[in-house]
């Protein structure tokens, strides 16, 4: 496995690959590698020829008081977990070499940012977009893989793809839970262990939401309101960022549920803000 550190040194293996005829994939991660990046992995494996892993916890998509100084960095496991996963390549910049002059270019995507996550943590989303748009112009992958659980992102960057013509189609992975149903997030390191029992509760709400759609098609308000109660009886430390329910495509919230829609929460319990989503398809199977 080739592990480079600079933009040449990435640029210059995927060139042989393409020279040698293969297709690539990305693997957009910020490292402290879980069962979730796993999976993207191995889906990565299988979808390419020759697959790059970047790792890289940038900075511009944290806001001020948010984790980023803590944020765990785990650089040794993660080379070997790549490693063993087939990864062909890591791309593991520093900070200066991602931004090695302060940017004057960021990319912004328009609605879609000024909901769910992008409403509480403003600046967010042009982060995100930024660094990606930047890692696919730097990989020039034919595919990139994202996780489910980050619902917002995944939709993002398929819109910011679209608008800006880039050749390359975003692939998005069911989300990876733990056997209690917590989805797997480097940020559920930060749950002491009565926050961590308390943590599935989160899951379970949507779960339950999920079944009274499927079953009744109630109006959203009110399913809203039973995943807050949910969470209150179930959680009594988790402060409740959001709970909404929105149109897959568009993330406008719903006010009926007669209709595919994906239930999205964010969740603070202690120092780890949680974020979970399910997706629901409209009553004839329609997605
Ligand atoms: O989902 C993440 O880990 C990050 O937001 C990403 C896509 C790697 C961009 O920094």
């Amino acid at each position: 496995m080739d592990v480079e550190q600079t933009i040449e040194g990435i640029r210059s293996r995927v060139a042989d690959a393409r020279k040698a005829g293969k297709t690539v994939g990305l693997v957009p991660t910020m490292g402290a590698l879980h069962a979730g990046h796993h999976a993207l992995i191995a889906a990565g494996r299988r979808g390419c020829d020759y697959l790059v892993v970047s790792i890289f916890v940038n900075p511009t998509q944290f806001g001020p008081g948010e984790d980023y100084e803590a944020y765990p960095r785990t650089p040794e496991e993660d080379l070997a977990a790549c490693e063993r996963l087939g990864t062909d390549a890591v791309f593991a910049p520093s900070a200066e070499e991602m931004y090695a002059e302060t940017p004057r270019t960021t990319v912004h995507v328009a609605h879609l940012t000024d909901t769910l996550c992008g409403r509480r943590r403003p600046g967010h989303f042009d982060g995100v977009c930024t660094v990606v748009a930047k890692l696919l112009n730097i990989v020039r992958p034919d595919t990139a893989w994202f996780g489910q659980k980050d619902y917002q992102q995944s939709v993002v960057a398929r819109r910011m793809v679209r608008d800006l013509n880039l050749p390359v189609s975003i692939a998005v992975c069911p989300t990876v839970r733990e056997e209690d149903g917590l989805a797997v997030s480097s940020r559920n390191a930060y749950l002491t262990p009565n926050q961590r029992r308390q943590a599935p509760a989160l899951y379970a709400a949507l779960r339950k939401a999920e079944e009274t759609i499927r079953r009744d098609r109630p109006p959203a308000e009110d399913v809203i309101t039973a995943v807050r109660d949910h969470l209150r009886a179930q959680a009594p430390e988790g402060q409740v960022d959001y709970v909404q329910i929105v149109d897959p495509e568009t993330l406008a919230d719903v006010e009926t549920t007669d209709r595919p829609v994906v239930v999205a929460l964010a969740v603070r319990l202690g120092k780890a803000r949680l974020i979970d989503n399910v997706k629901v398809d409209g009553p004839t199977g329609s997605t």
